[in-house]
């Protein structure tokens, strides 16, 4: 194993406090399936989610596939970390890590414009608000905070499209809601490059973000073949 890979190894370990259950009354597996929410941990996606990231990632940059990376709902950074460390590891010059989040939770379901969201409802939920002050602060733990960390402050319908991203080679989504989703997906999609991944956390588990991708890749006749991670996660290679 080479020290690039025993270094991203490693960095999984520590953001999903993986290398550390034995201090955490959690089981193995659950951990590695990203089921539950970690108290400390810096991402809740469990380790086959995050083995899907880094194979994005690793390929783009062994294939040329241009473009940065960006995740839509980072919660407490872990994955945007992770994709920041890969290319720290592939000693990448230049490519850019976006952070997408409202850094206050989700937003309360609009069920006029987006009614299936309805029974949706997670905005209150205290858990999921971390704010940007202590996202920078986890990837400075690393060592990994610099000015190729973007940061996109607020909510995707404001700052998702004007945002100054030129192309992209990973688009992550993980906003949950249908409404997330779309508004990610809407304004980004035309960004991916050929041969660019688009992964869906959410896809297997929320109803509401499976039927925003359906409808979306459906309106846009887009049939590359969905692949899934794990019970939740899926993705696709844009043709
Ligand atoms: C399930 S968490 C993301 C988990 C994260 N990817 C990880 O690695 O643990 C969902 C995140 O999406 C954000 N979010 C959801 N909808 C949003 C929206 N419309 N605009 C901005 N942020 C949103 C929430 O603030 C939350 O941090």
């Amino acid at each position: 194993m080479t020290a690039r890979d025993r270094y991203v190894d490693l960095l999984v370990g520590c953001l999903t406090r993986e290398l550390f259950l034995d201090q955490e009354d959690i089981a193995p597996e659950i951990r590695a399936e990203g089921r539950d929410w970690p108290a400390t941990a810096e991402t809740m996606v469990g380790r086959r989610r995050l083995d899907n990231v880094r194979l994005a990632v690793e390929t783009v940059l062994a294939e040329g596939v241009p473009g940065d990376l960006i995740e839509t709902g980072v919660w407490r950074g872990g994955v945007t970390i992770l994709m920041r460390g890969i290319l720290e590891a592939w000693e990448n010059p230049d490519r850019q890590v976006w952070v997408a989040d409202s850094f206050e939770g989700l937003p309360a379901p609009n069920v006029v414009d987006y009614p299936d969201d309805e029974g949706h409802d997670l905005s209150g939920v205290t858990t999921l608000m971390v704010n940007a002050h202590q996202v920078r602060a986890n990837f400075d733990r690393y060592g990994l905070l610099d000015d190729r960390v973007r940061f996109l402050e607020g909510w995707f319908a404001d700052t998702l499209a004007p945002a100054p991203i030129e192309q992209l080679a990973v688009l992550r989504l993980d906003g949950d809601l249908y409404e997330s989703t779309m508004d990610a997906l809407v304004p980004l999609y035309d960004k991916v490059s050929s041969g660019g991944f688009v992964i869906v956390d959410d896809y297997g588990a929320w109803e509401p973000c499976r039927r925003a991708v359906e409808n979306f890749r459906a309106e846009r006749g887009i049939t590359d073949e969905i692949h899934e991670i794990d019970w939740t996660g899926v993705y696709w290679r844009k043709s």
